[in-house]
């Protein structure tokens, strides 16, 4: 059933490891999403929400994922192989359900939905387990397809506030910009090449070298630029109203589709149910303690999110704009934030740099992931590999950024997905971008069942422990009652172990969470009023409507 491997890398040091993998959650999720979510959900309350959601269900399916990935040595398709049992109820029954989802969609003409999940079911019932692997590198492609638009964008507005194009004085005018930018093909395709030929140069160079090297020196610059930013927001006339707005709670705006935007946010800014922590877990050595490992990674994304929300709010009620502008916060309102204060170019130019940075080590990871498999399952060259897959990449990713302003332009793929999708989105990008939360949400939720009911908790906390016995032999219970000291502490008496809280929140809480919140990301739960008939937060076409 075993690969044998010959030599796999490994990270440098412990610290190498939690800044690569800090460095895969922080990204565009946290500085560009998290904000401009917190600013449409209502502030403070939605702050404090989406922290329970990335404690109860984003730390437990990272443990997980990094448990699995350094079990099996393997990247995200290879370590379920290695794990998959030779025959299993759960995935049968999840494959047999699948089919007759899908056959049932069929019927109802819902021609692109029944044929995916036909399709899944059936490689289901065949594969099992395996299929999660393969989901999660068929998400590197949707994923980095998408994302490395974005990030492009940040390439060219790095270009603009260098040259001083960024000087807006109205909301409008910087939009027009904006639109004027995403618009012309050859320049959006043009920085989109630019973020992928980096993110391509570094995988190519390899997990030390390359992942690793950057990691460390990118994420204490990212910290320096967020922490130069919050300064002179800060220190803004009336930038306390931002922080009250950001930091004060009020519960009324809240409704049940915030808090399942909240569980979609926590796994799109975790980088968890693609196999992303797998493949970075399949580099830890045996001696690195995991949990703790795990907390310092989810510590810091949830940082950097938080410190983004006070770099952002603070100069956006400063100068009198609304933190509830969508998508374009970030293109849009900030610039011409930053244009109002003095030395306005310099402050856009760190904001896009910050952008950039933490885009490029989460853009790293996803290609890492695509890369990962072709060199362990299909022994293709790691340079290879991630010049031809990150070409391939690059080719879709033409696709979504012509697609943003000239979906009209593509019309054979316009009309592929028209004809299988009854409910089109607005253009290409926005299909990738909506494709990839179900995925995050779908692959979450299999990762937990997996690990949880057929890998088994015992032999995840085996793995868990070599590097960290503490995870299962503290005893929370006691521990948390103050009777750490009691000689009965570690006594078989008490059961309410870190490790055994674990394993009721991977077999219980997290799958029923998930479940629910990808029924939301597909459209199969409606919250009432509040919902919004769209799953997908801010299509990229809603982002140039002024
Ligand atoms: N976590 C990244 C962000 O917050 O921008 C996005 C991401 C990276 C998602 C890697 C998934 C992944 F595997």
């Amino acid at each position: 059933m075993e690969k044998q491997q010959s030599k796999r890398e490994t990270w440098n040091s412990g610290l190498g490891f939690i800044l690569a993998a800090a460095g895969s959650a922080v990204g565009l999720g946290n500085i560009w999403r998290f904000p401009y979510i917190t600013g449409e959900h209502g502030g403070g309350a939605f702050v404090l929400i989406y922290l329970i959601c990335v404690a109860l269900i984003g730390l437990p399916v990272m443990l997980c994922e990094i448990s699995l990935g350094r079990h099996t040595r393997r990247n995200p398709v290879g370590a379920f192989k290695q794990l998959n049992p030779p025959a299993c109820n759960m995935a049968m029954l999840f494959g047999l359900g699948m089919i007759f989802c899908g056959v049932l969609m069929l019927i109802m003409r819902s021609f692109g939905w029944g044929l995916l999940f036909t399709l899944i079911g059936i490689l289901v019932t065949k594969y099992r387990w395996t299929v999660v692997g393969v989901m999660g590198v068929v998400a590197g492609f949707v994923i980095l397809s998408f994302y490395a638009v974005v990030a492009g964008w940040t390439v060219g507005y790095i270009g603009k506030a260098l040259t001083g194009k960024l000087a807006f004085n109205t909301m409008e005018s910087a939009s027009a910009s904006f639109v004027a930018f995403i618009s012309n093909p050859f320049l959006s395709i043009a920085c989109l090449f630019v973020f992928m030929a980096l993110c391509i140069a570094i995988v190519c160079k390899g997990v030390q070298a390359g992942i690793e090297r950057i990691s460390k020196l990118l994420m204490p610059l990212l910290f320096l630029l967020l922490i130069l930013l919050i300064l002179r927001g800060l220190t803004l006339p009336g930038a306390m109203a931002g922080v009250r707005y950001y930091l004060r709670p009020d519960f009324r705006v809240i409704s049940g589709e915030s808090i399942l935007v909240a569980v979609g946010l926590a796994f799109f800014s975790l980088s968890l149910g693609m196999g992303a922590m797998i493949t970075y877990g399949s580099y830890v050595s045996k001696e690195q303690n995991l949990f703790t490992s795990t907390m310092a990674i989810v510590g810091l994304d949830v940082l950097v999110a938080f410190l983004a929300g006070l770099a952002v709010f603070p100069a956006v009620f400063a100068l009198g704009f609304a933190p509830d502008s969508g998508a374009g916060l970030a293109f849009m309102a900030l610039p011409t934030v930053f244009n109002q204060m003095p030395f306005g170019m310099l402050w856009a130019f760190l904001f896009f740099l910050l952008l950039m940075v933490a885009a490029l080590t989460s853009g790293i990871s996803l290609l890492e992931v695509v890369t990962a498999y072709w060199v362990d399952e299909r022994g293709w060259k790691r340079r290879d590999a991630t010049l031809v897959f990150g070409g391939c990449i690059f080719l879709l990713g033409t696709l979504c950024a012509v697609s943003v302003q000239n979906w009209d332009s593509i019309r054979p793929v316009q009309f592929f997905l028209q004809a299988l999708f009854a409910r089109i989105q607005p253009s290409f990008f926005d299909t990738m971008e909506t494709a990839s939360d179900w995925m995050l949400a779908l692959g979450g939720l299999l990762t937990a069942l997996f690990v949880g009911w057929v890998w088994g908790i015992r032999l995840a906390v085996d793995e868990i422990r070599h590097g960290s016995h503490n995870f299962a032999d503290v005893h929370l219970w006691s521990a948390l009652a103050g009777l750490k000291d009691d000689p009965s502490h570690n006594s078989e008496v008490h059961v309410y172990t870190l490790a055994s809280v674990w394993g009721v929140f991977v077999r219980f809480v997290c799958p029923v969470a998930v479940v629910i919140a990808f029924l939301y990301t597909i459209g199969w739960l409606d919250m009432g009023e509040d919902a919004s008939p769209e799953p997908a937060p801010e299509p990229a076409a809603e982002l140039a409507q002024p």
